[in-house]
């Protein structure tokens, strides 16, 4: 069978048409997602392989997006190795116990298989569903960097300040701290594709919290190595983060196969940028005012896009909650019918 579009536009060859996936795609803006989920913390809904495979395949079947991405979350493996992680509806990640110094690193441990295997059984029963379509699934991780910031500043935070202070106060703790993520998070994302997925995205999704020289010194390093440690699987890979406009030219240094762009950045700047393929980057707010704005906000991007190979629609970040499904259902027609970006 011929590979997906999804996979010929991350590696830059040409397709039939564009292909389009939403972050988030699988969450709270689907009301069958709402009706499933119940109000317990999102980690036992991840921890329970066939609701876990249930809300992946939601989006796939409503929105007839060209890729699955797992229904799971950047702290599950942190969670698995019993590092004290909840996820609080409304407020996200929260630790128990924050990493703050030499003696958390022992809390740190090495993941393994069977401490993921609710993990690799959702993968398993996912692939399974997708078998017919050819529809490939995303697998993921949090880089090390955004990782990182949950697990020192111990909640959510605008400032980063915490995480901020210890890089600079202790760069050496800090360097051991990224040392330990780096091999988790390869752990992790080597199950997920030996168990069938077939492209990987590291969300570094505070990286635009960094200046540039912060960036290249505490975590670039990390993400080029989780990139290295998983090269050999030959699946391609999505690096991205948030408000990343003046870091993308150093992001496009690592080896990932696409960088992801959000939507501070004109995609056509963006792809400049970028040199390599790109996905992105539409706005998520401008999907909440109706469908007729939504689709002209998506012919927007798609006029950006352009018409050269290795072009991938996104949004420029995760599908807000308050999204109506008709919005990204039209948004998918939409692409579909008119993405010229690698089409022959
Ligand atoms: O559809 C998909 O994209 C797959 C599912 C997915 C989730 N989390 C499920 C989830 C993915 C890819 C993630 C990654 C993730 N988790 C990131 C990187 C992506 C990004 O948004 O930048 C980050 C930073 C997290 C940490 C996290 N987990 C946050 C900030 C939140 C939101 C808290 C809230 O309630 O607003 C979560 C919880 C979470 N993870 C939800 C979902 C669907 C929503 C809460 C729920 O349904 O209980």
């Amino acid at each position: 069978m011929n590979d997906p579009v999804f996979l010929r536009a991350a590696r830059g060859e040409s397709v039939e048409r564009v292909p389009v996936w939403f972050m988030r795609q699988a969450g709270r803006s689907l009301p069958e997602y709402r009706a499933l989920r119940g109000t317990g913390s999102i980690l036992e809904a991840i921890a329970d392989p066939a609701l876990a495979c249930e809300i992946t395949m939601q989006p796939v079947r409503r929105y007839g997006v060209d890729a699955a991405i797992l229904f799971s979350d950047i702290v599950v493996p942190y969670h698995a190795i019993g590092f004290g992680v909840d996820v609080v509806p409304g407020r996200g990640p929260v630790i128990a116990q924050p990493f703050a110094s030499a003696a958390d690193l022992d809390r740190l441990t090495d993941l393994t298989e069977s401490q993921i295997k609710h993990v690799t059984d959702t993968v398993d029963l996912v692939v399974a569903e997708l078998a017919d379509t050819n529809t490939p699934l995303i697998g993921f991780a949090g880089a090390p960097f955004t990782v990182a910031s949950y697990l020192v500043e111990g909640a959510p935070t605008r400032e980063f300040a915490v995480i901020k202070t210890l890089m600079h106060r202790d760069p050496v703790l800090f360097d051991h701290l990224l040392d330990r993520l780096v091999a988790i998070t390869i752990t992790f994302l080597r199950a997920q594709v030996a168990h069938g997925a077939r492209a990987i995205q590291l969300f570094d999704s505070w990286a635009g919290s960094l200046t540039r020289d912060e960036y290249q010194r505490f975590a670039l390093p990390a993400t080029q190595r989780v990139l290295e440690g998983i090269a050999d699987l030959n699946v391609p890979t999505i690096l991205f983060g948030v408000g990343t406009g003046e870091l993308l030219p150093l992001m496009a240094t690592a080896p990932s196969t696409v960088l992801g762009i959000d939507w501070h950045v004109d995609l056509d700047e963006g792809r400049r940028r970028a040199a390599k393929p790109v996905q992105g980057n539409l706005d998520p707010a401008r999907c909440l005012g109706g469908v007729d704005l939504g689709v002209a906000a998506a012919r927007e991007i798609l006029a950006r896009a352009g018409r050269e190979s290795g072009y991938i629609f996104n949004l420029g970040h995760g599908v807000l909650p308050a999204t109506d499904p008709a919005v990204l259902e039209a948004i998918v027609r939409v692409v579909h019918d008119e993405g010229m970006a690698g089409v022959r």
